[in-house]
């Protein structure tokens, strides 16, 4: 049976743009129940820095809280090398680091051009590969940038090459304000094939216009196996303007389910951990099959 990876970025991208606080231990909570429903890979937090993202400052308290389960990589997402002391010490199973294909959102990123992004990245592959701490890799704005607009796929896919080469076991391309429809995903992939590194990348769609579950579809078409999605379709950027949520876990498990394509996760299970955030940030959350499985259980009595 075909199987594809989802990569869980709810804790992390989903929450970096919340504005109520949410408490570290509903965090923790959340992480764990995203563990129990079958999530092997969960970005847990994010070691940046607190004045850019004040919602993830409890991001060491939030790793080492979890009730870890065996199995499953807790990583985290860092910019620069004191952001890999801090995931470090926390305990973090992996670290991801991230740039962008185009300069004007690095700069409101991460305060960096794309080649002191990599420069600042030198120390943390080396610290890294010391440790055995295996590193993923992002390439933002990889389809349209909100500054800049339309990216050329073939840089995309050069700085992804960049980033495989340094050491990265694999690249994830986001559509940061999810404007991409599966045409530009095939192109960006075709890059990709022509740089060989195909099998080594995965997609990060937000949702923003609804695109992301056809853009899921067209790269699963084109050969991608792992996904990155956020449980309740929470996510965003504060630097990316017009940036919605992520694709929702929920959506990419009911997609899978439907197809016949194992994930290993259980819908309802995911429903109910995006469900238990819904007191914390105030409103409802979840993408279209989270509405549909609820009709589904309210119809079955459950
Ligand atoms: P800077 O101001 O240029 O750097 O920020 P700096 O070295 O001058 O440091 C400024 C302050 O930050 C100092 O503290 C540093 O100690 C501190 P102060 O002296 O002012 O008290 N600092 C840190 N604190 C904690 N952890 C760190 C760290 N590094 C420095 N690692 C910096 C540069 C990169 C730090 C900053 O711009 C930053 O943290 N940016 C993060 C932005 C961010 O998290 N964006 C969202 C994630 S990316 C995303 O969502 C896209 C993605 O989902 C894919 C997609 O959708 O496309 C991945
Ligand atoms: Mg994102």
């Amino acid at each position: 049976m075909t199987e594809v990876t989802l990569v869980e970025v709810g804790p992390r991208d989903g929450l970096q743009n919340e504005k109520a606080p949410v408490p570290t231990g509903a965090k923790i909570r959340f992480i764990e129940a995203l563990a129990g429903a079958g999530i092997r890979r969960i970005e847990a937090t994010a070691f940046v820095s607190p004045k850019a993202i004040p919602q993830l400052a409890d991001s060491t308290a939030v790793l080492l809280g979890i009730a870890r389960k065996e199995g499953v990589t807790y990583s985290a997402l860092v910019p620069n090398e004191k952001g890999y002391d801090a995931a470090k010490v926390a305990g973090a199973d992996e670290v991801a680091v991230f740039t962008a294909a185009s300069e004007t959102f690095n700069q409101r990123n991460i305060h960096a051009s794309i080649e002191e992004s990599f420069a600042r990245f030198l120390p943390v592959f080396e610290r890294a590969r010391a440790d055995g701490v295996p590193v993923r890799g992002y390439v933002s704005t990889a389809i349209v940038c909100p500054y800049e607009g339309r990216v050329e796929p073939r840089i995309v896919a050069s700085l992804a090459r960049r980033l495989l080469d340094l050491g990265c076991r694999e690249v994830s391309l986001g559509d940061t304000i999810g404007k991409a429809v599966p045409p530009d995903v095939r192109r960006l992939l075709d890059a990709c094939r022509a740089e060989g590194i195909l099998d080594r990348v995965a997609g990060h769609f937000h949702d923003t216009w609804g695109f992301a579950v056809a853009n899921t579809l067209a790269a699963f078409e084109a050969g991608v196996r792992v996904f990155d999605a956020s449980a309740g379709g929470l996510g965003g950027c504060p630097f990316a303007p017009g940036a919605g949520g992520n694709v929702a876990t929920e959506d990419l498990v009911a997609l899978f389910d439907a197809l016949g394509i194992r994930t290993g996760i259980d819908l309802g299970a995911v429903v109910s951990a995006a469900s238990a955030m819904e007191t914390h940030l105030g409103r409802a959350v979840g993408g279209r099959a989270a509405q549909a499985y609820k009709a589904a259980c309210t119809r079955n009595g459950g």
